[in-house]
């Protein structure tokens, strides 16, 4: 089957942080998982270059937008390569392709598009008007960003909501729009009950970095417009016919933009005459401290710093495994030491060690028994509903196991005692069952798995250094 994956698009008004890690390793594990059960995919990754925010900042830094844009276009860009994500397509939202794209997607919507004049509350953080009780209850300040809400009176295009409300409504509570987790499909549903018709544009004047509306100069297109029609631009709508790879199998976004997602997004696509996602992800934050990462507070964690410490893998281990997939979840140092302590050079790390360093030593060969691995049905099923750091806790089970086995077996002894046949069926065995194991593993560390694969390939060979040397 054909299976399209997809990752929110983040603003490049600043370098990666390790937040923005977690929808590429989901969105990796999805697709190599896809993979290894027989399927064809596309994977698009990207940053979302357009809006006042962007603006802004490089006004601040007073750097040529354009420059600024490319540059840290590219320092996403090779954060997305460093984290090995086997993505396909890679956009920019200041392609020119992606700009036109933009531009036949509003003509085509303008039937549900309407000129009006708007005054309310907006945050740049968030790129968005809030309500007026949003806004009370806030103090006016928003809590995201830390920044008073500016009253803003202007003439806005909207796109027409209650145009597909009911649909939205009938596609998610039947799950044809499946929304992980269901508490956030609730809150969604309910979200969407009093979801007024959205502002889709900005005057000119208030906002000069974006897509210009067709047909009208002097408004240029909100972000999310933009940002949100990548998905399927990236395949080559509106030329191309998408519909090898669209409807997404999967799309991955954080909490804080879920109600994207949810409402626009699917408003856009039925406006469109297209299909709507079989699934949306939404995952947790990572706090630090159990504290919202922010610069101002100064506890931003800096991904390349992790990564240089204590290697790709351990990164790619802690995100999936000890962050929870679907809620919040704290990054210490601490904890993270921890697990590459304890669990990757103890559990894994130790395992394979001992047991390649028993089966070279007594002769053990793996030959044809290991082409026809395959992840377990139980396993599967986890997979199959996203619940990845759930999936991995059962795998890393049985690594545990595979442990405990060997202390339990004892092959040490046998060989001592010249038992060879069951030494022999003892090491056998239990390889077998870590290169089973290890097929498991693979969506999560493709490069420990492939290093694991390569050990027990004949003739077995213990690594020259341990997979996760001490620190
Ligand atoms: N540009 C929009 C997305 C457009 S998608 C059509 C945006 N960008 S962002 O840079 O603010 O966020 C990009 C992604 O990173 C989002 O999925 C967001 O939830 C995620 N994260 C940002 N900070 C995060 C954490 N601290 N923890 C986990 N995910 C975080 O929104």
């Amino acid at each position: 089957m054909n299976k399209y994956v997809t990752t929110a698009i983040p603003y490049v008004n600043g370098v990666p942080h390790i937040g923005h890690a977690v929808d590429y390793c989901l969105a990796d594990t999805a697709a190599r998982y896809f993979r290894l059960t027989g399927n064809e995919v596309r994977f698009q990754v990207g940053t979302d270059e357009h809006g006042g925010k962007i603006f802004q900042k490089a006004a601040e830094l007073n750097i040529p937008v354009e420059k600024y844009v490319n540059d840290n276009s590219a320092a996403f860009r090779s954060f997305i390569d460093k984290l090995n994500i086997s993505y396909t397509d890679f956009i920019r939202t200041t392609n020119e392709a992606h700009i036109k794209s933009c531009q036949e997607i509003w003509r085509r919507l303008s039937k549900h598009i309407y000129l009006a004049s708007y005054e309310g509350w907006y945050c740049t953080g968030c790129e968005r008007f809030v309500t007026e009780k949003e806004c009370k209850e806030n103090h006016g300040v928003c809590p995201d960003h830390q920044k008073p809400y500016e009253k803003i009176k202007e003439e806005n295009y909207y796109l027409r909501i209650s145009d597909f409300k009911d649909q939205i409504k009938e596609k998610i509570e039947n799950d044809e729009l499946l929304i992980l987790p269901d508490f956030r499909k609730k809150e969604m549903l309910k979200l969407l009950e009093d979801s007024p018709d959205v502002s889709i544009s900005r005057p000119r004047e208030q906002l000069k970095w974006g897509v210009t509306v067709p047909e009208d100069e002097s408004q240029v297109m909100y972000v999310w417009i933009d940002a949100l029609s990548n998905y399927i631009t990236v395949l080559g709508y509106p030329e191309k016919d998408i519909s090898t790879w669209w409807p997404a199998a999967v799309q991955f976004v954080g909490k804080d933009i879920l109600r994207f997602h949810a409402i626009i997004w699917p408003a856009m696509l039925l406006g469109l005459g297209l299909p709507l996602p079989k699934v949306i992800v939404s995952h947790g934050m990572i706090l630090a401290n159990g504290q919202k990462m922010s610069k101002s507070i100064g506890n931003v964690v800096n991904p390349n710093e992790v990564i240089e410490k204590y290697g790709l893998e351990a990164f790619r281990y802690f995100f999936l495994r000890h962050i929870d997939t679907f809620v919040d979840s704290d990054f210490t140092w601490e904890k993270y030491e921890d697990a590459y302590k304890n669990e990757l050079a103890n559990d894994l790390g130790n395992l394979v060690q001992r047991l390649a360093t028993l089966a070279s030593k007594n002769g053990i060969k793996i030959l044809n028994e290991a082409t026809d691995l395959k992840p377990s049905s139980n396993y599967c099923e986890l997979m199959d509903r996203f619940e990845f750091s759930k999936a991995f806790d059962y795998a890393w089970d049985k690594v545990q196991d595979l442990n405990k086995r060997i202390d339990d077996e004892k092959p040490w002894a046998l060989a001592k005692n010249g038992e060879k046949e069951k030494l022999e069926q003892c090491l056998k065995s239990l390889v077998l069952d870590l290169l089973q194991v290890n097929v498991e593993l693979s969506p999560f560390l493709p490069s420990v798995s492939e290093k694991i694969a390569k050990t027990f390939t004949d003739p077995i060979t213990p690594p020259s250094t341990p997979l996760f040397p001490k620190k």
